[in-house]
């Protein structure tokens, strides 16, 4: 089994890094080959807008897009994984740049047979069948939880969306603040708390 962790913060030693970290350690502990994808060192350009991607070729998994970096592969390996961990920090009351740039690309796992068609994309037809898997998110932020709702809560609906369209079902959502003022002490329950979502996502992953 292998499950991804996808890194939106550009601080690749700052504290989402750690709390991704943990939860990875976690899935192996429970039996997964995980890999950690720092998306800041991936070359992901924007969208274009073009269409391409998910309006033509429905015989390939990824479609084919006009831009040449590393989305590619980096698609290629998505829809390998069983499980995805994807970690952000809050910036600017979303998720970061970074994360939303990759997330814009993903509609390349999409095909439409109509740009006008106004409905939801649906998964390419290559890949429907086998992408039924699971995933877990991790917010952090530097307001207090009490805020969640207003920080948080739109980074987690900008991947249960995706969620939704891949047909990847959501297990744990967490949000951990205060960042930038928090105590060694008191992360270390939070890096305890990231474990535990790793080893439930796999645990989930074995049950489905
Ligand atoms: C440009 C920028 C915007 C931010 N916006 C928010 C915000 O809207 N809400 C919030 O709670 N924290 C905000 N923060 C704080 C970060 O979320 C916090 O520093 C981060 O979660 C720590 O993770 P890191 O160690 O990976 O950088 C912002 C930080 C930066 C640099």
């Amino acid at each position: 089994m292998k499950v991804i962790g996808y890194l939106g913060s550009p601080r690749v030693s700052g504290k989402c890094s750690r709390l991704l970290k943990s939860a990875l350690e976690g899935a192996e502990s429970a039996g997964a080959r995980t890999v950690k994808v720092d998306l800041i060192k991936c070359n992901i350009k924007y969208c274009m807008g073009c269409g391409n991607c998910f309006l033509k070729h429905p015989e390939l998994s990824i479609g084919k897009c006009p831009l040449k970096d590393d989305m590619a592969s980096l698609l290629e390996e998505y829809i390998q994984a069983d499980g995805y961990i994807f970690a952000t920090p809050v910036y600017d009351m979303f998720v970061t740049a970074l994360m939303k740039t990759f997330l814009e690309r993903e509609i390349a796992l999409t095909y439409k047979e109509k740009k006008a068609v106004a409905k939801i994309p649906a998964a390419r037809p290559g890949i429907e069948s086998h992408f039924k898997k699971k995933a877990s998110i991790i917010v952090t932020g530097n307001v207090t939880d009490e805020y969640s709702e207003v920080m948080a809560d739109p980074c987690f609906e900008a991947f249960d969306g995706h969620f939704m369209i891949q047909q990847v079902d959501s297990v744990d959502r967490y949000y951990v603040g205060r960042m930038e003022d928090i105590t060694e002490q008191a992360f270390s329950e939070n890096l305890a708390e990231a474990h535990s979502l790793g080893a439930r996502l796999v645990r989930e992953i074995q049950k489905a």
